[in-house]
C-alpha cells in the first residue's frame, strides 16, 4: 500500500507508540468488543463518560498498523469531547473514508488516514475503532 511519506510516519508513530492503550482497572467504563470480520482482528474499546462528556478512553486488542493507529488517534481525539462532538468526529471520519476532504482541526493526525480510502479492505481496518466508538455511545444514550 502506498501512502504519502508523512502520513505513513504519523500512522507508524501511533502504531509503535499507541496512545491510550490498556484497560481501566475499575468497572466504571463502558466496554465494546468488535471484530473486523474480514480478518478476525479485534478491538476492545473502553469509554468513561460523565455528564455527556467522554472523560477517558482506552483500547486493547490486536490488529494491523492501520486499525491500531486509528484506535490510538480516535481515543486521543474524543477525550474531553461531548458525546455529540464524538459522534460528529465519527461522521467526519466516515466522510474521510469516502474520499471527501475533511478537516480535523481538533486532532490533525487523523488526516494521515485519508490515503486509506483508496483501499476498500483497509477502510474496514481504519473504521473498526470508530464503529466501536459509535456502539459505546449508543449504550450510553
Ligand atoms: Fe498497508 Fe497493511 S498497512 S496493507
Ligand atoms: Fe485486520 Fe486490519 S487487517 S484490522
Amino acid at each position: 500500500m502506498q501512502l504519502d511519506d508523512l502520513y505513513r510516519r504519523v500512522i507508524m508513530d501511533h502504531y509503535k507508540n499507541p496512545r491510550n492503550r490498556g484497560r481501566f482497572e475499575d468497572d466504571e467504563a463502558v466496554t465494546v468488543d468488535l471484530n473486523n470480520p474480514t480478518c478476525g482482528d479485534r478491538i476492545s474499546l473502553q469509554l468513561k463518560t460523565k455528564n455527556n462528556i467522554v472523560e477517558d478512553a482506552k483500547f486493547s486488542g490486536e490488529g494491523c498498523s492501520i486499525s491500531m493507529s486509528s484506535a490510538s488517534m480516535m481515543t486521543e481525539a474524543v477525550k474531553g469531547k461531548s458525546l455529540e462532538q464524538a459522534l460528529d468526529l465519527a461522521g467526519r471520519f466516515s466522510k474521510l473514508m469516502q474520499g471527501e476532504e475533511v478537516d480535523f482541526d481538533d486532532y490533525e493526525d487523523i488526516e494521515a488516514l485519508s490515503g486509506v480510502n483508496k483501499f476498500p479492505a483497509r477502510i474496514k481496518c481504519a473504521t473498526l475503532a470508530w464503529n466501536a466508538l459509535r456502539k459505546g455511545i449508543e449504550v450510553e444514550h
